[in-house]
């Protein structure tokens, strides 16, 4: 069963996995959700902004987030940033139910979800979604809310 929680702090001991295994795949999303946390250069807590966490028979196997645009000058739109999902838990919908939680709680805050999908895959995934593919610098897909 899964269980989308909100954090409203960092889950250090319970990332150790989820940090492992995208270092492993090349992904670096989990390790700068860490250091920025850490820092206090980004820990989710904007106005509208959240952090949630997916969890599969009691551990943590998923998280993302939901922040303001850093790349829009406008604060009506969020992006999905730092989202990963376990390999052994993909193709299950822990995504798609992490994501129900980062738009539907976004909705009436903000106007417009952005991304940057950083494979054609995660694009793909976007897109089952309901994103519809752009071409921009800063972000491959987007949602009108
Ligand atoms: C992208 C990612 C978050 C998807 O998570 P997931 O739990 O496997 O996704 P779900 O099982 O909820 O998939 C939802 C839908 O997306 C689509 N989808 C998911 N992965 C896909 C893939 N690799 N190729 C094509 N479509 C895909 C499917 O259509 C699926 O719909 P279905 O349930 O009808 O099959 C996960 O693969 C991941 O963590 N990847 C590595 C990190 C990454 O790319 N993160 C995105 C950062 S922006």
């Amino acid at each position: 069963m899964i269980d989308i929680r909100r954090l409203e702090t960092l889950p250090d001991t319970e990332l150790g996995p989820l940090l492992a295994q995208s270092q492993a795949e090349g992904h670096g999303m989990v390790a700068k959700l860490r250091k920025h946390w850490i820092s206090g250069a980004q820990r989710f807590d904007g106005d509208g902004e959240a952090l949630y966490g997916a969890y599969g028979d009691g551990n943590l196997v998923g998280v993302g987030g939901r922040a303001i645009d850093p790349y829009r000058n406008d604060r009506r739109v969020a992006r999905v940033q730092r989202l990963y999902v376990l390999p052994a838990w993909r193709g299950q919908g822990v995504g798609r139910a992490l994501m129900r939680r980062i738009v539907e709680e976004g909705a009436g805050r903000f106007a417009t979800v952005t991304v940057r999908a950083p494979s054609a895959d995660a694009g793909l995934f976007y897109e089952a979604l309901g994103f519809a593919p752009v071409s921009r610098e800063t972000e491959t897909h987007v949602l009108m809310l």
